[in-house]
């Protein structure tokens, strides 16, 4: 298994591999690939990557180098996000102000504000802000009326 067509991530051969004396596993994936030995007489040849990283993100290929010239490719797309944080900003009589706040999200989320029913509200238009790494902070405000339950929800589409 390579990454990005350089990096090696694992390497089974005849018994030997990365998790078994065999040297040339790329520093960022030591110690967290593993394979599946019951799995290899099936023909399948599927790794388990522990404690992903969004540095981890990219395009996998597996290539056999012995049975024949065959590559299978995938991408693989690791995100984070923390939960959403909410606050009552302002309160009057008959309105509040609510802000949802989603720091350091990537790949980039869709924040909405749902009522009690589910349904969708109208907010403001997110403040969104890319930060390093890819990140995205999004601050979503919206001034309610009535009384009831409003929850805050963030969504990764690609993920
Ligand atoms: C290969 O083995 C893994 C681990 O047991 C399993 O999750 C996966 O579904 C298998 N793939 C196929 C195509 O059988």
């Amino acid at each position: 298994w390579k990454k990005d067509g350089r990096q090696e991530v694992f390497l089974y051969d005849a018994g030997t591999h990365y998790n078994n004396g065999r040297p040339g596993q790329d520093e960022q994936f030591k110690g967290r690939v593993s394979h599946f030995p019951d799995e290899l007489r099936h023909g399948n040849a599927s790794i388990s990557i522990r404690n992903t990283r969004q540095s981890d993100s990219g395009s996998y290929t597996c290539h056999f180098p012995h049975i024949q010239q065959q590559r299978f490719h995938i991408e693989l797309l690791v995100g984070a996000a923390p939960e959403p944080s909410v606050i009552i900003l302002h309160q009057t009589k008959d309105s509040a102000l609510l802000q949802c706040e989603v720091r350091g999200a990537s790949p980039k989320p869709e924040v909405v504000w749902k009522d009690s029913d589910g349904k969708i509200l109208t907010a403001d238009d997110p403040k969104v802000t890319k930060t390093e790494g890819n990140k995205y902070d999004v601050v979503l405000r919206i001034t309610v009326t009535k009384t009831d339950s409003y929850t805050c929800v963030a969504t990764q589409k690609e993920i």
